[in-house]
């Protein structure tokens, strides 16, 4: 009796000590904890429009007025990158949905990376970032464009350097922050803080399914959502999920489309099998939403389906055969008129974009 007893405190003993862990390792991440403790500011809540639920808030990087708008004026600065030439927007332009219209996007000095830039908008509600998931936060997202030789390509230290020459934005940090020096933690709060401001909603299907108002959809857009619903006709929703109050459109998991297999029927990027290790993830990547979707061609990891018809034929064909194909792509019994009507409702999925995210000024 004795010894369980003192068995079950050494358990509970670790299972503190493991969550006090976790508990600073997620600090960590967002900045330094000096950076946390001075966070000053207006408090503010974000507008959830028709269609989506509460944006998900870190408790260590709270949203205030001050921290968006200066992540809205480092996601439009090109001093992010080594020649002044390439800023988040260069590749999530407002007007394409947050993507760039590209295959692959091109960095500083023309590089090019492998995959097709993601759209940003409801980014927030996702619990992993990238095609492959290897970033936990915004947070920790947000550092890695920066120091990538293919996208703006310069360290942090200085990145960091470049802005303490500017005495306007050494302001806006302090007024966010509190009287301190720049640091890469403070601009990845900023940025991750602007980037969950990114949300769209109230669109033509939003107004039909959650606000009652059954003429928002064409007759074509009402049966391409039955498509999209039916498990024996389309089966999208297995994975671009419709909830009874909301739509994200996404699962936050990965799945093998077959999208991304050679002639040869070889995988061309592991996806996210190169962060797990886990066979069954070979060529899996993470769902995306489809909000807004009709402004983000091309489309897929890689960019190789041009335009949404593309992907309905793609998705009527049963994806392409590789072993680790998910279980819910299967080839599907649709008529040219099926497919017609499935693209009318990703149409539908165009909402509002939200105020305040375009550039504040011409790009520097
Ligand atoms: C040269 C082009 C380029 C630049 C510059 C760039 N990105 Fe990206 N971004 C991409 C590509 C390509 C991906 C997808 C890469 C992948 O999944 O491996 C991506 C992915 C993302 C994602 C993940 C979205 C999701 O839903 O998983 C976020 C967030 C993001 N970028 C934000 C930013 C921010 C903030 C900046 C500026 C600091 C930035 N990006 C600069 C091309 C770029
Ligand atoms: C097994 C889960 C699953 C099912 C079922 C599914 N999708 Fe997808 N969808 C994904 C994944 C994962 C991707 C990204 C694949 C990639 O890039 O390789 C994707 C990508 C897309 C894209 C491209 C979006 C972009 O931004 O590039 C569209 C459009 C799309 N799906 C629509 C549909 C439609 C319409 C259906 C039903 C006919 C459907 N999906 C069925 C998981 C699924």
């Amino acid at each position: 009796m004795r010894k369980r007893f003192v068995l079950m405190l050494a358990v509970a003993c670790c299972v503190v000590a493991a969550a006090v862990l976790a508990w600073r390792g997620v600090h960590r991440r967002v900045g330094n904890a000096a950076d946390v403790d001075k966070m000053i500011g207006t408090a503010m809540a974000i507008h959830t429009p028709l269609g989506l639920p509460p944006v998900p808030i870190p408790g260590n990087n709270p949203i205030t007025a001050e921290k968006v708008s200066l992540g809205r004026a480092l996601f439009y600065d090109k001093r992010l990158s080594s020649d002044d030439s390439v800023s988040c927007a260069t590749c999530h332009n407002p007007v394409l949905g947050f993507t760039d219209g590209a295959i692959h996007s091109t960095g500083v000095g023309g590089k090019t990376g492998k995959r097709n830039a993601i759209a940003l908008l409801n980014a927030a509600y996702d619990p992993a970032f990238f095609w492959d998931g290897r970033a936990p936060t915004l947070e920790a997202q947000v550092g890695t464009p920066m120091e990538n030789p293919d996208e703006m390509n310069q360290p942090h230290a200085i990145t960091v350097a470049k802005l303490r020459k500017d005495p306007a934005l050494q302001r806006q940090f302090a007024a966010a922050f509190g009287p301190g020096p720049i640091t890469t933690g403070k601009i990845e709060m900023a940025l991750a803080s602007f980037e969950r401001m990114l949300i769209s909603g109230n669109s033509a299907f939003d107004r039909y399914e959650f606000g009652g108002d059954k003429t928002a959809l064409s007759a074509s857009a009402t049966r391409g959502l039955e498509i999209f619903r039916d498990p024996n006709k389309g089966n999208c929703a297995a994975c671009h999920t419709i909830s009874s109050h909301y739509a994200l459109f996404t699962d936050g998991k990965f799945h093998n489309t077959g999208e991304g297999v050679d002639a040869e029927g070889n995988l061309t990027d592991l996806g996210r099998y190169t962060q797990s290790n886990v066979d069954a993830d070979r060529g899996a990547f993470k769902t995306p939403s489809l909000r807004n979707v009709a402004e983000s061609a091309p489309y897929m990891h890689d960019g190789k389906l041009k335009t949404l018809d593309d992907v309905m034929q793609f998705y009527a064909g049963g994806g392409n055969s590789n072993p680790s194909l998910d279980k819910e792509i299967k080839p599907l019994n649709l008529s040219a008129r099926d497919r017609a009507d499935l693209v009318e409702f990703l149409k539908s999925l165009s909402g509002e974009l939200p105020a305040n995210a375009g550039p504040l000024q011409a790009n520097r």
